[in-house]
């Protein structure tokens, strides 16, 4: 797609929170692409965006491998914006003097405005902001103008218009300072000029069309999970290029109750006979046969249903497939490489690699994660699934704790979707994040009827969450954990005892494995 006209470059000095500056301009409908710090100038001339941001970062620019940029950008004559450690590194790269603060401030402060500034238009003096900073400024060239000042920090927010450098000493990014989207609306639409295109009307056909410039009458593979990234990506194929795309669901036995059927009840009509639903149940457990550890399971999963992917995508002969990847896969794993390690491991199911040897298509690779869901809405797929909660790649696998078996499987589905049901039935569904039962490896003693059984301990686990980085448990009312438990300990064979988790995260993950 073209995004001339729409788009600012970020230059990653290694903050933990550099992503969340895409994360606001693509709030303000703009896009960006985060690139390492010390990016070549050239290479942003050849990008050429509407302006470049700064971002903040950990070190203190007067340490020797503290990150720097190519002093040639700021004679791009490109709107820039420092922030935190981006000012600094400004200032330290035009040749002005930064001195460490004699204390780190950390934390709200409120600022002062003065005069008339674009970059703080519609901005509050006494607004608060957050601040993380070691380093500081003590004075500034003229031509440079200070707009905003706290009780600690002089120059809060500088400016030279002629020059078109800006800089804030707190984060604008964070939740924290609320009048941070307000200045990147400043600064992306009014500064930089940058156009508004935040409709997903919009997008849906831009993609399309792009998609067909690119695909048309090539044979396209995608693999369907079921999930929402998957469907939205192969409907968004299908509308460009029609039965030349094949749709591979793989049954990995470790899904959902009934999952299988109910993909292929959704997306039969939509891809005929090119949707081939794969039964590989019988491959995947041989493989995991007497497998305890949760990384092993999850090793093994990921590697089944790549060799049954790639089996199946041979036979179609296709030129390109269509990997799901969102925004904040983009984003993780640019920048300067500091952010390597919030990739999560967990893309390991369904992620296919590059030694099938097919050119990628990404339908999704500008949109974050609530924005799929937006275009769900717009593609006329049937949206039951939409709501669902969020399901691990490796499935059941890891919510049998220790080894797992057919029976356990049948077990764990048949509980499970008692009380997903009754989650339904009661109204509550949506109002937590995520809501699954795990089958422990414990067996203790029951009354059933007059005879003593000795079966399953099951443990229930609902969270309440925004991104699942962290969670609490959800406390469902004890009238209904007791009714699911009678539910599940009269209607399905094998479980004698059932338990609620009631954890947070942290200390505890989500998942039990
Ligand atoms: P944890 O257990 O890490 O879970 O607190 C956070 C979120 O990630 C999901 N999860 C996974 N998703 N493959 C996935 O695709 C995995 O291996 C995996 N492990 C956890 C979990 O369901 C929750 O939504």
């Amino acid at each position: 797609m073209n995004y001339h006209g729409n788009h600012i470059v970020i230059l990653d000095c290694g903050s933990q929170v550099t992503q969340l500056i895409a994360r606001r301009l693509r709030e303000v409908g703009v896009y960006s692409s985060i690139l390492p710090a010390g990016t070549s100038a050239g290479h942003i001339k050849d990008i050429d965006p509407n302006a470049i941001i700064i971002s903040g970062g950990p070190q203190s620019v007067t340490q020797t491998n503290a990150p720097v940029v190519d002093q040639q950008v700021f004679w791009l004559w490109k709107p820039i914006l420092g922030i935190c450690y981006g000012l600094q590194l400004i200032c330290h790269s035009l040749g002005w003097s930064v001195k460490p603060s004699p204390n780190r401030e950390y934390g709200h402060a409120k600022v002062e405005l003065f005069g008339q500034s674009d970059l703080l238009a519609g901005i509050d003096s006494g607004s608060s902001v957050w601040m993380s900073h070691g380093d500081s400024v003590d004075s500034i060239p003229s031509g440079f103008d200070c707009i905003a000042k706290t009780s600690t920090t002089p120059f809060t927010a500088v400016e030279h218009r002629e020059r078109k450098i800006r800089w804030v000493q707190f984060h604008p990014e964070v939740a924290h300072t609320p009048i941070g989207m307000k200045l990147f609306e400043n600064f992306a639409l009014h500064i930089a000029w940058c156009s508004w295109d935040r409709d997903m009307d919009h997008y849906h056909h831009d993609i399309v069309y792009s998609l067909r410039n690119k695909i048309w009458k090539s044979t396209v593979v995608c693999g369907l999970s079921g999930g929402v990234d998957s469907s939205v990506a192969a409907k968004l194929v299908h509308e460009a290029i029609g039965n030349n795309l094949h749709c591979i669901f793989v049954d990995t036995g470790l899904l959902r109750y009934k999952e299988a059927e109910d993909v292929e009840k959704l997306f039969r009509p939509l891809y005929g006979k090119n949707l081939h639903c794969i039964n590989a149940r019988r491959e995947f457990l041989d493989a995991l046969q007497w497998v305890s550890d949760p990384e092993t399971k999850r090793k093994i999963i990921g590697k089944v249903f790549i060799d049954v992917f790639e089996r199946e995508a041979k036979k179609i002969d296709a030129i390109y497939l269509v990997q799901w990847t969102i925004y904040p896969d983009v984003i993780e794993s640019s920048g300067d490489g500091t952010h390597s390690e919030v990739i999560k491991s967990h893309h390991n199911v369904g992620w296919l690699p590059e030694q099938l040897g097919l050119d990628i298509v990404e339908p999704l690779r500008m949109l974050f994660k609530d924005e799929v869901r937006k275009l769900w809405k717009t593609l006329g797929i049937a949206d039951h699934f939409l709501s669902r909660h969020p399901f691990p790649g490796p499935g059941l696998g890891i919510r049998i704790i220790w080894a797992i078996s057919d029976e356990k499987i049948a077990i764990l589905q048949q509980a499970d979707h008692i009380f997903i049901q009754e989650l339904h039935n009661q109204w509550l569904y949506d109002t937590v994040w995520q809501s699954f039962a795990v089958l422990l490896p414990v067996q203790t003693v029951g009354v059933m009827g007059d005879a003593r059984s000795y079966d399953f301990v099951l443990a229930l686990r609902s969270v309440d969450a925004s991104d699942g980085m962290t969670a609490s448990y959800s406390e469902l009312p004890h009238s209904f954990l007791q009714h699911v438990s009678n539910r599940i300990t009269n209607e399905v064979n094998g479980i004698s005892r059932v338990v609620y988790d009631i954890t947070s995260k942290p200390p505890a993950t989500i998942e039990w494995e």
